[in-house]
């Protein structure tokens, strides 16, 4: 079978060298593809830049027929995107339906943005010498841009770059990441099939250690880049003049409340984090990590967090009733298993979970975790949960702060005025109140404060972000 192929400007190529997928579960060959040489590159930004004044003019029911082409052919093909972000990723199959879904509402949503979008009119005669005066305030885009897409959500996270980069008529280039190239390719696909003009989109397969070469182009003005904390810093760091967006990790904090205390309220809380502490194996920036716990309810919450956490059922990802897949790679699992026995040694007890079997690793529970323990401290990207006392609401918001990252929190309240200080008080991108933090509508402003990132994605917000302010000042204009 021929490797699947990536798009340099739209059409289709192979490159040099072929890079085997594997399937993070048993390991076994799921697909193959080749890496761009550094002349496809070339054509792929030439051919960005070369087309960033057409695809800026280009009329918006273009713009928006090309998104809802993409929106109509996800939904079409949901069941075999679904089955390739399995084999690619490992995460079950019931969520990577989930992210199809998503996927699909992400371009549908940037086609009805694309039809919105259409800038403001700005009255000037607010000054006598400015009679007859009015602008026009349209947003136009800044240029090519360059997205750099993580492992965890391999189709949807490709389409919050690649959607509001249509939406607004901007080129865009994807290098997806190296693990899980070929949803990425599969959208390229559906995205060839539309009229959009040729150098519109590229999409690349290259190892991270060739991103800087796209990364320092002076042709792609703009850099969105999912990912770690190290890895956005240093591209920051290496084009201080670039308009760069930075969607990084997260230690995601969930406070209870001293109000959410009846039996079934606990029930409830710990149904939700055990699900969103253990879907896609932790592996998303905004999967519960930290739970902080009134010490009233502590006693109470704790067994049945346990209990919650057993029945969440671990395996193979593509059995549908899979709640706990593996992690991307054996190696992750290591670094999990390591940073769960250093918490362990340093007085950490296991609650329950806690062996590694391959690249899978059960859910975690872990209590006495010390602040400075990397589990509780840093971001583990895996199912792992560090579970604490707090002795009132407000030292609770300040555990949740007690972090360098600030993407999002949840907050399990019913009182108005607590929800209120905690979206006043707490250090993050977004409060979720009466669920865990692990929410996203995708046309969400999301994004973090802090180590968690810099900008703001989600369609209309990274659609801002792609564009700037034009003004047309009209003279002589009788309102
Ligand atoms: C992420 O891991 O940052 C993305 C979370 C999501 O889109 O649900």
């Amino acid at each position: 079978m021929e490797p699947t192929a990536f798009f340099v400007a739209g059409r289709s190529a192979h490159g040099a060298d072929e890079v085997t997928v594997h399937h993070p579960y048993d390991c076994r060959p799921v697909g193959r593809t080749t890496v761009a040489t550094a002349d496809q590159v070339e054509a792929a930004v030439a051919a960005a830049a070369e087309v960033a004044a057409t695809a800026a003019a280009l009329p918006a029911y273009v713009r928006a027929a090309a998104l809802d082409h993409v929106s109509r052919r996800l939904a079409e093909r949901a069941e075999e995107v679904a089955q390739l972000i399995t084999a690619e990723n490992g995460k079950p199959v019931k969520w990577s339906r989930a992210e199809v879904s998503r996927a699909s509402s992400t371009f549908r949503w940037a086609a009805e943005e694309a039809r919105r979008f259409s800038g403001e009119l700005q009255r000037l005669d607010t000054d006598p010498a400015a009679t007859g005066r009015i602008a026009l305030v349209r947003r136009v885009p800044k240029g090519p841009v360059l997205g750099i897409t993580p492992f965890n959500f391999p189709l949807n996270l490709v389409a919050h770059k690649v959607a509001p980069a249509i939406a607004v008529g901007a080129p865009i280039i994807v290098k997806p990441a190296p693990a899980t190239p070929l949803s990425a390719l599969l959208l390229g696909e559906i995205l060839a099939e539309t009229e959009l003009p040729e150098g519109m989109f590229s999409i690349l397969p290259l190892p991270n250690e060739r991103a800087a070469e796209l990364v320092t182009d002076p042709r792609l003005p703009i850099v969105s880049f999912t990912g770690s904390g190290p890895v956005g810093a240093a591209i920051r760091r290496s084009v201080p003049d670039k308009h760069v967006t930075l969607e990084l990790g997260g230690n995601a904090a969930v406070l209870i409340c001293q109000d959410w205390a009846e039996d079934e309220d606990l029930t409830v809380a710990a149904h939700r984090i055990a699900t969103f502490a253990n879907y896609q194996a932790g592996q998303s920036c905004i999967a519960v990590q930290r739970v902080y716990v009134h010490e009233w309810l502590y006693d109470g919450f704790l067994p049945r967090l346990v209990a919650a956490v057993r029945e969440l059922r671990t395996g193979d990802p593509t059995d549908p009733l899979t709640d706990v897949g593996p992690l991307v790679s054996e190696a992750a699992a290591r670094r999990v298993e390591a940073w769960v026995d250093e918490a362990v040694t340093a007085g950490a007890t296991i609650e329950t979970g806690g062996r590694r079997d391959g690249a899978t690793y059960p859910p975690t529970v872990l209590s006495g975790v010390p602040r400075d323990a990397k589990v509780h401290a840093e971001e583990v990207f895996g199912p792992v949960l560090v579970v604490d006392r707090v002795v009132d609401d407000d030292a609770g918001f300040a555990a949740v702060n007690d972090s360098v990252y600030g993407l999002q929190a949840g907050v399990f309240t019913r009182r108005l005025d607590v929800a209120f200080a905690a979206a006043r008080t707490l250090q993050v991108g977004g409060v979720i109140v009466g669920d865990v933090p692990s929410y996203r509508a995708d046309q969400m402003p999301y994004g973090g404060m802090k180590g968690s990132g810099v900008g703001r994605e989600g369609v209309r917000s990274a659609m801002d972000d792609y564009t700037e302010p034009r003004v047309t000042v009209l003279t002589g204009v009788r309102l």
